[in-house]
Order: C-alpha cells, then structure tokens, then sequence
C-alpha cells in the first residue's frame, strides 16, 4: 500500500484552472487559466511554466496529432503554435449569442475535438440558463452541433471500449451517459449514471481510469470522487486543500499520478485566507490507479 500524498507543482495561482492534459512527449501538464486567458506548461523536469496569452477566455486546451495544439478561446476552435505563441482560428460557434464563451473541451479516441459552450457568469455559476451548446470539431475541420440548451458545458470523457460517451452540464447536478458510436462521432440514449451528494456541490471536470472508473472534480466541494459509471455509486474521495476544484487528469510517470486543477475567483477574502492554495495546481500521488494517455486531435 502506498499512502496518499497531495502537493502543489506551480507556485502561481489560477483565477481559474482548467483542462489539465498532460503531454507524455514532453513531460509536461498543459492548462489553461480561463479568465486570465492564458495557455500555460508546466515541465516536470524543469518545473517552470511557460504560458502562452490570448485575447478571449481560454477553457479548454488538447494535442495535436500534427504538431502544436488546439484550444477553445471564446466562441472560436482555434489552433496554437506554441514555438511562435500564436493562435489561428479554425471555426467560430455560437455567432447569435453575444454573451456566450466554450467550456470544457477534450478529444474523442478518433482525434474529435469536443467542447460545450456556457453563458459569461455574472459570479461563479450564476449565468442566464440554456444559453450553451455541445460541438465537435471533426479532423476534416467540419463541425457537427450535438443539442442545445446547455447550463455549464463541462466534464466529457470516453470509455475505454469507446462506446460511451460521459459527459456533465455542471447545473443538473449529474454525470450522463450517451451511448457512441466512434466510427461516426454519433451520440444516443442519454441517461444520468451519478447523481451528485450535496456536500459534493457542482460536478465539474473528469477523467476516465484505465478501470473504467471516473474521477470528477467537485466544484465548491473541494475534492475529487472515483464514481463507477455502472452502478452509479461513489467509490472513493480525496479531499483538496481548497474547495474551487475544478478539473483533473491522470499523468506523470505511467499516468499514476492525479493532476487536479482549481481557482480563486469567487472566494471572499476571509475564504482565502483558510484556503491559502486556491487556485494552484495540485499533484495526488500513491492512489494506486492509472489514467491513459489523452488522445489527440487528428485534424
Ligand atoms: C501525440 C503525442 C503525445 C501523446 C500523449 C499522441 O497522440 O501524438 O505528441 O505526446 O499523444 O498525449
Ligand atoms: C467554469 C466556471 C464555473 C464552474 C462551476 C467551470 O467549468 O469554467 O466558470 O464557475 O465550472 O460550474
Ligand atoms: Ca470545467
């Protein structure tokens, strides 16, 4: 048995960490800091973080296959050149909806760049309703559009048989199910497969276990839960040092180690002085489960 060990890897705080990916080739955590708009690396060799600046909320940042990586700024799919630290635009979304930005965004196993969209918030999950939509970004460059009427676009992951697709809208206090269908990128049968336990707050960003099992960062919760998608129970909690937390992947050495993001913004100043980390980026080493490696966009 090992034994639980949690510490902060970046010394910087986040107003709001997110989309954590880790990047095997150089043993770096990818993030992004949404509402600093930045695109930051953390080098686990070097352990500096270089970052990269945009001029829109980035939410979500992922591989890919040719080199670089994608990432959602605004309403817009774009792609990044980290050498030259510029930003090209690959398809806007959501052009009738003035006030709205992407969320969370991952790629599916056949390299689709999936990612929902949100209203701005007024304060941390207080946003007019059904104002966001669920989208892939094909590797033709095409974009399919999933539904509408979206509260808070978040957490999505993939089995590991790639045949259902998980995925959270922060509000309906759930994690659902679709059936998939990777040949095509289609979604069917949406179903709930875990229904959030009221101190465990706002279900934020996953990720899927080489178990099958997912682990899912609870916003206001300050903790990260292992839930099984098939029996719809909780597994295990390892509670953070601060309770914005926000995303999480597996990665490091084996992808053993639980990378979990989380923010700062919307803590009053007597919250932060109790929670004196919020908004760093936090290491869970010695759970004694394994992650898999994040598949990258194929466009
Ligand atoms: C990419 C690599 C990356 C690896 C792990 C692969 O699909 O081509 O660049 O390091 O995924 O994320
Ligand atoms: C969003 C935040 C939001 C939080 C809680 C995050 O994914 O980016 O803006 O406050 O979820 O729902
Ligand atoms: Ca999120």
């Amino acid at each position: 048995m090992s034994s639980l060990k949690i510490e902060s890897i970046v010394l910087d705080y986040s107003r709001c960490g997110e989309s954590p990916v880790w990047e095997e080739k150089s043993n770096s955590l990818l993030y992004v800091d949404i509402p600093s708009k930045k695109i930051c690396r953390w080098d686990s060799l070097t352990k500096k973080v270089e970052e990269v600046s945009v001029d829109s909320p980035v939410s979500s940042v992922a591989i890919r296959q040719s080199g670089g990586y994608v990432a959602t700024v605004g309403t817009r799919f774009c792609a990044l050149n980290w050498e030259e630290k510029s930003l090209s635009d690959l398809f806007f979304v959501d052009k009738d909806k003035k006030n709205n930005r992407f969320n969370d965004g991952k790629v599916d196993p056949a390299g689709r760049y999936f990612a929902g969209t949100m209203a701005e918030e007024t304060a941390p999950a207080v946003l007019e309703r059904h104002q966001g939509s669920l989208y892939a970004l094909f590797p033709n460059g095409t974009v399919e559009k999933y539904f509408d009427r979206v509260d808070i676009s978040n957490g999505l992951d993939w089995s590991l048989d790639h045949k259902i697709f998980y995925y959270i809208d922060s509000l309906a206090y759930s994690v659902d199910a679709f059936d998939y269908d990777v040949q095509t990128g289609k979604i069917a049968n949406r179903r709930s497969v875990y229904k959030m336990e009221k101190e465990e707050h706002i279900p934020d960003g996953m990720s899927i276990d080489t178990e099958g099992k997912l682990w899912v960062a609870c916003y206001n919760g300050g903790r990260v839960i292992r839930i099984d998608p098939e029996t719809g129970k909780r597994l295990q909690t390892v509670k953070l040092p601060t309770e914005k937390t926000t995303s999480c992947c597996f990665g490091g050495k084996d992808f053993s180690e639980l990378y979990v993001t989380s923010a700062r913004d919307g803590l009053h100043p007597d919250e932060l002085s109790r929670q004196p980390e919020a908004g760093r980026i936090f290491k869970i080493t010695g759970l004694g489960v394994k992650g898999i490696a994040p598949s990258a966009f194929a466009g």
